[in-house]
């Protein structure tokens, strides 16, 4: 069984990170399929934390590929701090152990300047994206004016490219939103910089790469960036990303066929967390909404703002499982929970009077929705150090099964801190 998917079932920042870092001891490969910089990943390993927003989660693990394959859009210059800073810090040694795809979206910093502007411009209909120019990015890959990284070592071609993607931004930025032109000159400069750089990386068949790795049996495993509810097709449009969060963009974003696929593991917080803008049924504004911002820390590991906060969402949570196929389940932060007298989870949603387990799909609808919860006892033990369900105290360990008979699918990790080692692994993972 050597193909997984990790991906985020509710509004990203769930933990994938953190679970990606602890399967990578396992794997051979870890895959990045999409998304960018956007992302922002934390590991916390014997109190060190290393936040990723470009590199896959396995580069903790010197034996495993990592892999940005062709869906993601790469912030070049982005991403060549965050490698000099692994570096600097021990811990990316060999540079082969860092494949970037020749066919993945490059992104410039006119995209995050036009991204920005237009949030600026939006007033009161603000998505709250991260402004690291993720739409611009990817509209330019569907309009077909994208650069792509191995442009970056045909400088003319690169030029005439850049020519043609700045003109338009250019007007846009000039006349619609006053600011200053991008210099073509001083940033094709800057790119000839930044593609040495990332020269030692350059993987000129990605899906190739992977698929000689399937073929010999490695173990892979595929990283989503976000979460299912962000996805831009099935989340919570328009606010959402501008890339597919779901496991099948696994396939899209790095080239193998869905038969390929053998676990997809969702990466769930034992509460909902979402930053930006957009609907959020179970959200929290009162002491318990606090509890959990402030006792799980919840700020953005890319932009640092405060994540909003609420109860478990069942509803959104079946239909990422029906979405995306997940096959397994990961629940993390339930030490979060710790101290709080009752716990909810949000069985259904009442529409109109009415009850319903549907999860509506369209982001007017799901703004109306009242959550219907069911409340359990909760318990006042750090369960932080628990390494087996037996150590956990019996009103976690009933929430746990009570979470699992209402999904229906197995919990095979359950995560009691943010380190590496406070995982509790129910079954193995391969
Ligand atoms: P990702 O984007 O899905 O990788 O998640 P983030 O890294 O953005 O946010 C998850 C945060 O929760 C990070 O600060 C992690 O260190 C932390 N974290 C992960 N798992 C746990 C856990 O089980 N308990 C606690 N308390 N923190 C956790
Ligand atoms: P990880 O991988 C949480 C959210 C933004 C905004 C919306 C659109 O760390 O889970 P974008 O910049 O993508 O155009 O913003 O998506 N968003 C995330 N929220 N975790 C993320 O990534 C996110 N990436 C984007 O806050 O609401
Ligand atoms: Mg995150």
């Amino acid at each position: 069984m050597p193909a997984l998917v990790v991906i985020g079932s509710q509004w990203g920042d769930e933990g994938k990170g953190k679970v990606v870092d602890v399967f990578s001891s396992q794997s051979d490969y870890v895959v990045r399929y999409q998304g960018g910089s956007n992302a922002g990943h934390t590991l916390i390993v014997d109190g060190k934390k290393t936040v990723l927003h470009l590199v896959p989660s396995g580069v903790l693990h010197p034996n495993t590929k990592c892999i940005i394959s062709t869906g993601v859009v790469l912030d070049i210059e982005t991403l060549v701090q965050e490698i000099k800073a692994l570096k600097a810090n021990g811990l990316l040694q060999n540079d082969e152990q860092l494949l970037i795809s020749d066919t993945a979206t490059v992104l410039l910093s006119y995209h995050r300047r036009l991204d920005q502007a237009r949030e600026q411009d939006a007033k009161n209909e603000k998505i709250g994206t991260t402004g690291k120019g993720i739409g611009p990015a990817y509209e330019d890959r569907a309009s077909r004016k994208a650069i792509l990284f191995g442009d970056l070592f045909s400088p003319d071609k690169l030029k005439e490219k850049l020519k043609k993607s700045i003109d338009e931004k250019n007007f846009l930025l000039e006349h619609k939103y006053k600011e200053e032109p991008v210099d073509i000159d001083k940033l094709f400069t800057d790119i000839q910089g930044w593609t040495e750089e990332l020269r030692p990386y350059r993987c000129k068949n990605s899906p190739y790469e992977i698929h000689q790795a399937l073929k010999a049996d490695k173990k892979v495993l595929f990283e989503g960036a976000q979460g299912t509810l962000l996805d831009l097709l099935h989340g919570t449009y328009p606010f959402v990303t501008s890339s597919s969060t779901i496991s099948g963009s696994a396939c899209i974003g790095s080239g193998v066929g869905p038969n390929q696929i053998d676990k997809i593991v969702g990466i769930t917080k034992a509460y909902t967390t979402r930053v930006g803008s957009g609907p959020f049924p179970t959200e929290l504004d009162d002491e318990v909404g606090t509890h959990l911002g402030t006792v799980g820390h919840e700020f953005g590991a890319t932009t640092g703002r405060k994540r909003r906060c609420g109860w478990l969402d069942l509803v959104a949570l079946k239909y990422a499982i029906r979405i995306n196929g997940i096959t397994n389940l990961a629940l993390m932060k339930i030490d979060v929970l710790s101290g709080l007298e009752t716990v909810k989870l949000c069985t259904d949603y009442k529409v109109n009077g009415e009850k319903t387990s549907v999860y509506p799909t369209t982001p007017g609808d799901l703004s109306e929705v009242e959550p219907i919860y069911k409340e359990v006892p909760g318990w006042s033990e750090d369960i932080s150090n628990a390494k087996s369900l037996q150590d956990l105290p019996a009103n976690a360990r009933s929430l746990i099964s009570l979470i699992g008979a209402e999904v229906g699918i197995p919990i095979d990790v359950i995560s009691v801190g943010p380190g590496r080692k406070q995982t509790i692994w129910v079954k193995p993972l391969f």
